[in-house]
């Protein structure tokens, strides 16, 4: 796969520029604690210089309360946290919290007809594919779920692979009150979304994302695409899904490279636009580092509450979705420290 640069590259400027490496990504994040130190450059859009001194406090248009750190532990408890991504008619709700897979009235009040096509990977499948079958079907005899499992990796979000969704879903006979759902990173709630986006002219679609990546970022907001050899997501639409559902008990099974990855992108909520965020995450990184519940399941929430505002003010990137970006350039730059 080619790997083209990201549309908003972010370049870091430190006061002090002898920068050595940090050992974790905790390390990391403080040393940009010099508010004064940084500044944020898109390079290929032209977007100006963010500073510090330009970020606002948050408005928060989602429907959960805002609150800080005395909301942790209340976002873990079994009744989902619900976000609300206000897009008019295309609203749709994110709901977070541990054993959401467990309540199958969640994903069963937005399956629409009576099939359901299941787009995974080899990775996810033999951990969840059986727990999303089950919250799909218990108590629902009528629908039916199909499933189609994919290789696992970037260098298969491609046509090619995009072809195993269509071919399965015509073999199928799925029609067109069909719904579709993602389980899976990124790589999968972007190819399963472009699927539904242009099968049959558009299906119903189901965000169930599993790596934190996909948690506070891609599966909210309607980015859907593969890749082409000549560059990044350069195929796609802009197709919302009806729900996402966060469990964020899936995370237990995840790659600590795959967690760093994520945090990185919670990071950039509170570099560009979170300040009050940004406080909350440097008390309480050691904890989302160690995966405790409760700080995890804050951190997605706060962080779905400020992509949903986002999109819901620039749902196409016009402008300022391109500032969301950012993260994605991050998470190529901290990995590699972590190792
Ligand atoms: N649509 C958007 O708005 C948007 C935004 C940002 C990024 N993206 C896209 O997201 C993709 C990256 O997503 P990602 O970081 O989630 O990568 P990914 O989808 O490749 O997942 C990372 C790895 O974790 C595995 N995995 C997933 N869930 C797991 C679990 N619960 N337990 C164990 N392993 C698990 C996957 O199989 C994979 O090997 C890129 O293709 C990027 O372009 C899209």
């Amino acid at each position: 796969m080619a790997s083209a640069a990201n549309a908003c590259s972010p370049s870091f400027s430190a006061a002090n520029s002898s920068v050595s490496k940090p050992k974790a990504l905790s390390d990391f994040y403080l040393r940009f604690r010099n508010i004064n130190a940084l500044s944020l450059r898109s390079k290929r859009v032209g977007l100006p210089v963010l500073s510090f001194s330009r970020i606002r406090s948050p408005r928060i248009s989602a429907s959960s309360p805002q609150v800080m750190d005395q909301s942790v532990g209340e976002a873990s408890s079994k009744a989902p946290t619900i976000v609300e991504v206000d897009l008019g008619n295309r609203s749709y709700p994110i709901y977070i919290g541990s054993g959401l897979l467990d309540q199958p009235e969640l994903l069963q009040r937005h399956v629409h007809g009576k099939r359901v096509l299941v787009v995974t990977n080899n990775t996810v499948a033999p951990l969840y594919l059986d727990k999303v079958v089950d919250a799909l079907t218990r108590g629902n005899p009528n629908v039916s779920v199909d499933s189609v499992i994919l290789p696992d990796g970037e260098k298969y979000k491609n046509m090619e692979t995009l072809m195993k969704v269509f071919d399965k879903a015509i073999e199928s006979r799925l029609d067109r009150r069909c719904t579709f759902v993602a389980l899976g990173g990124g790589v999968i709630g972007d190819m399963c979304g472009f699927a539904a986006a242009a099968f049959l002219r558009g299906v119903n679609f189901i965000q169930i994302p599993t790596t934190v990546m996909a948690q506070v970022d891609s599966s909210v907001g309607g980015k859907t695409g593969i890749n082409h050899p000549l560059g990044k997501n350069l195929i796609g639409a802009f197709y919302q899904p009806q729900c996402v559902l966060i469990d964020t008990d899936t995370l237990n099974t995840l790659p600590d490279r795959e967690l760093a990855s994520g945090l990185a992108e919670v990071i950039k909520y509170g570099l560009i636009r979170d300040a009050g965020f940004f406080e909350w995450q440097e008390k309480n990184m050691p904890k989302l580092m160690a995966r405790d519940p409760s700080a995890m399941a804050y951190a997605i929430k706060r962080s779905c509450e400020n992509k949903a505002e986002v999109v819901s003010l620039d749902e196409k990137e016009s402008g300022l979705r391109a500032t969301l970006n950012l993260g994605h350039g991050c998470r190529h730059v901290i990995p590699p420290w972590l190792d």
